[in-house]
């Protein structure tokens, strides 16, 4: 298969079209096949349910090339088990997970020319969404849905790649105590973009959101979960929270501390008053995979990590080398999460 030709190393978080994208119609109340088409365009009515009342839910992972050829996703069949809880919160009907893992595995085989080389630094991301399509007025859901996945080469999230970021607490909130904030819906990151844009400009590279009820204790970024690491380096520690998106990057962390590099993972409350105590920190997720996180700006208080503003604490290394070797096929994964593409 030949490659397109393409700068994968100089490749940032960006859309690049791709051949094929997977779209499948819920009409008359059932899914149809699905296909593999080529139009990367959606017409629809200018009153569809997704552009009136945002119903609308999508999922993000990646594909990679393996260090001896060979294209995989890790871990699909969770994205398929968060987007059916995502859609059945906003009433959509659900798509079922196992035709998740097929669509994908179908689009990741056709767009395989896309799939960036190992070694590049680049992988294919791939992100499935579904929408209400048919004319909506009422707020009430709507009776015809499209669930399309498109996939694009991309980067690192954040500029720098492996560089240290500097976040800063938000003084707004992300998610409501009993809302929306454990599933990946659209509205979510509506909200989160005005604020990640006025941390842009006042220099920071993200916010970091405490949780909604006592805005004491801290919960995750805009695009994902976060972890520190203990003074003595042995723990890995996480919030827990119900408002916070499950990731399934630090669902895989926890697994990989405890069972890779003999740590301990505790996920628990965690208050912002004891983040200075930890001697790391690190955004988790698809995009962000792990990117360390040197300073926390808290109202002008600066909380700054022992591991600095160079590079990436030791611990957040290890933990980093082993989740992309796992990714990439340099060590042994655990059973199941390695889904093979070809
Ligand atoms: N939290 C938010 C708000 C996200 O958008 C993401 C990205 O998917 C994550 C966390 C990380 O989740 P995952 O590791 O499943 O990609
Ligand atoms: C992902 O990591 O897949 C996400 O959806 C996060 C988004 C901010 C790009």
């Amino acid at each position: 298969m030949e490659k397109k030709n393409i700068d994968w190393s100089s490749l940032g978080f960006g859309y690049h079209k791709t051949d094929y994208r997977f779209v499948a119609n819920y009409t008359n109340g059932a899914w149809d096949e699905g296909a593999l088409i080529t139009d990367d365009m959606i017409t629809m009515s200018e009153c569809a349910g997704v552009l009136q009342y945002a119903q609308t839910v999508f999922e993000g992972l990646k594909a990679y090339t393996t260090e001896d050829g060979r294209i995989v996703t890790f871990r699909p069949d969770l994205n398929g088990e968060r987007l059916e809880s995502s859609a059945a919160r906003l009433e959509i009907p659900v798509f079922p997970k196992e035709r998740f893992v097929d669509a994908v595995t179908r689009l990741v085989k056709a767009n395989e020319a896309y799939v960036p080389p190992y070694g590049s630094g680049a992988t294919l991301y791939i992100r499935p969404f579904m929408f209400g399509i048919n004319p909506v007025i009422g707020v009430k859901p709507a009776d015809d849905y499209q669930f399309r996945i498109f996939c694009t080469p991309v980067g690192p999230y954040f500029k720098g790649g492996a560089k240290p970021i500097t976040i800063r607490i938000s003084d707004v909130d992300r998610a409501a105590p009993h809302g929306t904030g454990d599933i990946k819906a659209g509205l979510n990151y509506a909200m989160s973009i005005h604020n990640i844009m006025d941390a842009h400009r006042k220099g920071f590279d993200e916010n970091l959101y405490l949780d909604p009820q006592t805005r004491t204790k801290i919960e995750e970024t805009g695009g994902a979960n976060i972890i520190f690491i203990s003074k003595d380096q042995k723990t890995l520690v996480t919030p827990k929270s119900n408002s916070i998106l499950p990731s399934i990057t630090r669902r895989s962390l926890l697994y990989v501390a405890e069972h890779y590099l003999g740590m301990k993972a505790e996920e628990r409350e965690i208050y912002l008053d004891e983040v200075k105590d930890f001697a790391e920190a690190g955004l988790c997720g698809t995009a962000a995979v792990i990117s360390p996180v040197g300073k926390i700006v808290d109202h002008g208080k600066e909380i700054c990590f022992p591991s600095g503003m160079d590079e990436m604490g030791p611990v957040t290394k290890k933990l980093y080398d082993t989740l992309t070797g796992i990714q990439m096929g340099r060590i042994e994964a655990p059973q199941g999460w390695i889904h093979p593409i070809c």
